[in-house]
């Protein structure tokens, strides 16, 4: 298992763990992640989430290799049913804090999910990047939506058209992420905030949360629809096969009999 899952001390925590392959999330992974958050949501007990990653690698995002022997939306269908979406849609329902400490490198979903969480820490070596269509695909769940006034538009079109990585500062000046921590401090630091949820209040923290994210909440959902058919389309398309291969066979992918 690649995940690893604790509680203590009101706090449940989602440890990213495959450092042999860079934190890359499987199917499985998500399937375990997305149980992680429905339990911690449930749990009386849990005031917090925290998702974290390795030393150096937060998770370099959906496994290639998965993307193209188990790809979301097989069997016709746009994917809405697939362990990433359980994930993902954990995620946004989750009525209770979640804070993620950046360990590293944050890597296509690596990013998008940071869009939703509550509180983001990122460590000064981590890099952030959605390199979507670098790999023939599209962005998703919502970040087609969110980044543009984080970043303006042409800022959002250099990081979603060209893939260009965001610095931890960059993060930050965005609105993405709240700090960035000595890579020795940013586990403990993004703890020590998820604690701070024991002395507060729970019912006010959700009411507030859910004030907080809702007036999006109907857009959010209807782009992460749209995009997940154009990203489910994109995934069988011979420039996502050609990007895929590439990534395995260490080479730079050739767009150009497109
Ligand atoms: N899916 C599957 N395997 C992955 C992976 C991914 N997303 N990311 C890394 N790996 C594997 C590599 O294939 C390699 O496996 P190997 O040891 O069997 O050859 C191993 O993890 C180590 O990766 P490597 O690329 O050698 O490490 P690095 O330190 O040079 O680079 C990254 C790290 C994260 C920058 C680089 O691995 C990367 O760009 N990964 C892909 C990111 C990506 O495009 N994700 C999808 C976004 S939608």
């Amino acid at each position: 298992m690649s995940i690893r899952t604790a509680t203590l001390n009101g706090v449940a925590t989602i440890e990213i763990a495959r450092p042999e392959k860079k934190n890359a999330l499987t199917v499985a992974m998500y399937q375990a992640m997305a149980e992680a958050l429905e339990a911690a949501a449930a749990d009386k007990a849990v005031r917090a989430v925290l998702i974290t990653g390795q030393p150096g690698i937060f998770t370099s995002g959906n496994d290639i290799e998965d993307f193209m022997q188990r790809p979301p939306g097989q069997g016709g269908s746009n994917g809405a049913e697939s362990p990433v979406f359980r994930f993902m849609r954990a995620l946004l329902a989750c009525d209770k804090p979640v804070v993620a400490a950046v360990t590293g490198a944050a890597i296509g979903i690596g990013t998008t999910m940071l869009l939703h969480c509550d509180f983001v820490y990122v460590s000064d070596e981590a890099r952030l990047a959605m390199p979507f269509v670098s790999l023939g695909l599209v962005p998703e769940f919502a970040s087609s939506l969110l980044l543009p006034p984080l970043l303006g538009q042409a800022k959002a079109a250099e990081k979603l058209l060209l893939g260009e990585p965001f610095t931890p500062e960059q993060a930050v000046d965005a609105g993405i992420a709240n700090a960035v921590l000595p890579a020795t401090e940013v586990v403990n630091h993004a703890r020590r905030v998820a604690e701070r949820f024991n002395a507060l209040p729970p019912g006010a923290v959700q009411g507030a949360k859910k004030l907080l994210r809702g007036p999006q909440r109907e857009a959010i959902l209807a782009t992460i629809k749209t995009e997940g058919e154009l990203f489910a389309q994109r995934l069988r398309s011979p420039e996502a096969m050609e990007a895929f291969q590439a990534f395995f066979q260490k080479r730079k992918p050739d767009f150009s009999q497109f």
